[in-house]
């Protein structure tokens, strides 16, 4: 499939509406993919500093440059780097931050690189092929069956976790795992009564610690309250339980500092949801800096 697929941007309205960009004003927008966020913040007058981890971002950051060459900056890095990256850009203090976690559709639907468990290609699922070296094919073919097992456990809540993990260490015995179709089929043998696609829970796992992205989450969170100024806003768009989790956790650990905007989560509408079915999981929290 098309590696160059369009991304629509989810929540973008909500996201908009809560972190009233103002002009002149800084926000960090830390998963940059298509710019859907950036693009708007942009036509509000306001500066944007953006990250993605994905080189294939660059080529819709070039565009925004071209557009805002004074409003727009733009770096492929690891949104856990934020201080760093607004360091370089000889900035203290932003008015706003937003991430929208998880993965892009050209990401997915590209399926060369490995997260797609509906079309084949290799295992791979690294969100920053060009620098990460451990790769999924590499997690499945030389972890111990307990190492897979916990992970599927604890990154994809999978409760066959144990049982795919045995299968997986059998048939890699016969031959080396190489490709997504091929694990999703051992998964299949497992998770036959699954009434979702059998393998999600397994492919997400692997994704997330291919990319360590709950570290990174974490770690974006224990630095942001240094860099984000009074009455900021820090807006989190997750897409399953473990990362909203987080984000949830992080604001009531900093009640001190942080007033909760959102009680519950926000959630795409039954529009948005049948206009693009890949909001479906979609939560957005906001809290404000005091
Ligand atoms: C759901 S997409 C964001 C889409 C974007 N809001 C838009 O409208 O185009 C998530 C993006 O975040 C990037 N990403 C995920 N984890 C990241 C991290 N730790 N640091 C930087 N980028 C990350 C992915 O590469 C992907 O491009």
């Amino acid at each position: 499939m098309s590696s160059d697929s369009k991304h629509l941007p989810v929540l973008v309205d909500e996201v908009i509406s809560y972190l009233k960009p103002q002009s002149n004003k800084i926000y960090f927008d830390g998963t940059f993919g298509q710019g859907g966020y950036s693009k708007k913040i942009l036509s509000l007058n306001s500066k944007v500093i953006a990250t993605d981890r994905d080189s294939i971002s660059k080529n819709f950051a070039r565009e925004l440059k071209l557009k805002y060459p004074k409003r727009f900056f733009f770096k492929i890095e690891k949104f856990s780097n934020a201080k760093d990256i607004l360091e370089q850009f000889d900035i203290n203090k932003i008015n706003g931050v937003t991430l929208d976690l998880g993965l892009s559709s050209p990401q997915i639907d590209n399926s060369s690189r490995g997260f797609s468990f509906n079309t084949d290609g290799p295992l791979d699922m690294r969100m920053d092929n060009k620098r990460k070296e451990i790769t999924a094919k590499e997690i499945i073919n030389e972890f111990s069956e307990s190492q897979l097992s916990e992970i599927f456990y604890y990154y994809g809540e999978e409760k066959n976790s144990r049982k795919i993990a045995k299968l997986i260490v059998l048939e890699r015995k016969k031959k080396e795992i190489q490709t997504t179709l091929e694990l999703s089929r051992i998964i299949k043998k497992i998770n036959f009564y699954n009434h979702k696609n059998p393998s999600t829970r397994v492919f997400q796992a692997l994704r997330i610690f291919v990319n360590d992205e709950l570290n990174e989450l974490e770690k974006f969170l224990s630095n942001c309250l240094s860099f984000l100024s009074k009455n900021s806003r820090i807006i989190i768009v997750a897409f399953h339980s473990l990362e909203d989790r987080i984000v949830k956790n992080f604001f009531k650990e900093n009640i001190r500092f942080l007033k909760i905007i959102t009680k519950k989560p926000i959630t795409p509408s039954s529009e948005e949801i049948k206009k693009n079915p890949r909001s479906k999981s979609a939560k957005m929290r906001v809290a404000e800096v005091l």
